[in-house]
């Protein structure tokens, strides 16, 4: 394979070098372009851009591959808990018994929210979406933890790193228990994290919280599957933001506000929404494919499609059968299950879908076992972003250690030209 591409245009010809990566992916490096050619790139959306290279998670689109620090899904999904997998992605490699104590302990250690946080989250009506309530709460931890972070000092970048592992739990419980009329509790540190989060989430005032295995083991799944998955749009978020040098809990803020939504993690409500709304309407998938298809239509079938995976989504077939599993193994009867499984077979065996490669995508399934867990449908997105947390930061950790540039996209002007000053009575 020759190592440098030509273009040519206006009579001249520029050569770049093409770079390649561990599992063989080529890209142009196109860093020298405007400077020789005056030109500049135009892709709307990023289809065709690399925004940086990254060895935290490779995945293959077209053959349905996700990897974490090249560890399979499935394995990590089956063999791993999510505080190893956090570990893991966060520092490269799966930690060993000793570094995973002391990465629990230190967590453990700073997991208390200042008192006067509480005072904040009281500010929010009920009605507040979870998603605002989470991504402000976030902001204003920085106002509790005011030191900027010496990205220099891996110490002070571990130190941020345990604090926000360690408080952002809390305030995902708190916002569900704020919406729930709940008190706001602390955790539990004599209990695992994943434990701690489901206790503090659902623990009633009144009675004695008790653990359920299969509760816990499907949370601590749903929160592998949806831990990282390279250069999603929150994920671009978190880099972009923290590439001005603000602050790590400031830019995982500014990555739960993308999350929202719902063409991207808000799409786990939606889907439920959507499943309830043909359940309501009879059951009638033919009509909701039509109302997709429909160009006419803004209406779109969520949990299908992904701007990567054409073939299908791992996450997605992990799901499937975790949904069943989970759904018998809690003797839970959920008819939406049914919606889904039909909506999907029609799906797979349209020429729509089949032309445009549109599978389900992680979230398809994800609401109904967070349903079946008893966390109400506003809170997915929550969810979601529990489980992103050590994504944004491996991600967050990786720019600044590399030492990449500010993010700043150039455009293609296509507004007015030159035009002189027009005085109010003559507009
Ligand atoms: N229902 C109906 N048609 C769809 C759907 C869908 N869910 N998804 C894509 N299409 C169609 C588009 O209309 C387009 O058709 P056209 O070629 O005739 O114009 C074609 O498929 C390609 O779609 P794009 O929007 O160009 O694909 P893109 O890569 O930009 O978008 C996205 C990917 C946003 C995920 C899209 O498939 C979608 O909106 N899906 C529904 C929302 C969803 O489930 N989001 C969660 C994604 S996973 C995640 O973020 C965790």
């Amino acid at each position: 394979m020759s190592d440098k591409a030509i273009l040519e245009f206006g009579g001249s010809k520029y050569e770049f070098p093409v770079v390649q990566g561990t599992e063989n992916e080529v890209g142009i490096d196109i860093k020298t372009l405007r400077g020789s050619s005056g030109m500049i790139t135009l892709d709307p959306g990023y289809k065709n851009t690399g925004s940086c290279e990254s060895g935290i998670t490779f995945l293959n689109g077209e053959k349905g591959i996700l990897r974490y620090r090249g560890y399979a899904i499935e394995d990590l999904a089956e063999k791993a808990d999510f505080l190893e997998v956090a570990f893991l992605l966060i520092f490269g490699e799966l930690p060993n018994q000793e570094q995973l104590h002391k990465f629990h302990e230190d967590i453990k250690h700073e997991s208390h929210v200042d008192e006067e946080m509480k005072k904040i989250i009281n500010g929010f009506p009920k009605s507040a979406h979870p998603m605002g309530v989470l991504s402000s709460l976030t902001s204003a931890l920085i106002a509790f933890n005011p030191t900027s972070v010496d990205v220099a000092s891996e110490e002070a970048m571990y130190s941020a790193i345990v604090r926000i592992m360690a408080k952002f739990p809390v305030l995902v419980a708190w916002t569900m228990r704020k919406k729930m009329g709940l008190p706001l509790e602390y955790g539990d540190d004599t209990m695992g994290y994943v434990e701690n989060l489901h206790k503090m989430m659902f623990k009633r005032p009144n009675k004695e919280y008790k653990m359920n295995r299969v509760v816990i083991d499907a949370l601590d799944q749903l929160l592998i599957l949806h831990a990282d998955h390279e250069q999603n749009c929150s994920t671009s978020t978190v880099r972009i933001v923290g590439s001005s040098h603000a602050g790590l809990f400031a830019s995982l803020s500014a990555g739960i506000s993308a999350l929202w939504g719902p063409l991207h993690g808000g799409a786990n409500q939606a889907v439920l929404e959507m499943l309830e709304a043909i359940a309501a309407d009879g059951g009638d998938t033919n009509k909701f494919m039509a109302k997709a298809k429909d160009k006419n239509d803004s209406f779109r079938l969520m949990g299908f499609g992904h701007r990567v995976y054409k073939n299908f989504d791992p996450r997605a077939k992990i799901l499937k059968k975790a949904a069943d599993e989970v759904l018998g193994d809690l003797g839970i009867e959920d008819h939406i299950l049914d919606v889904a499984k039909g909506l999907e077979k029609v799906a797979l065996e349209d020429q729509y879908f089949v032309k445009r490669k549109l599978y389900p995508n992680v979230d398809f399934y994800s609401g109904i076992i967070y349903r079946a867990l008893g966390i109400p449908v506003e809170m997915f997105t929550v969810m979601f972003a529990m489980g992103r947390l050590p994504g944004w930061i491996a991600h967050w950790r990786e720019m600044r250690l590399r030492g990449e540039p500010i993010g700043r996209p150039r455009q293609i002007y296509i507004g007015e030209n030159s035009r002189p000053f027009a005085a109010m009575n003559n507009r």
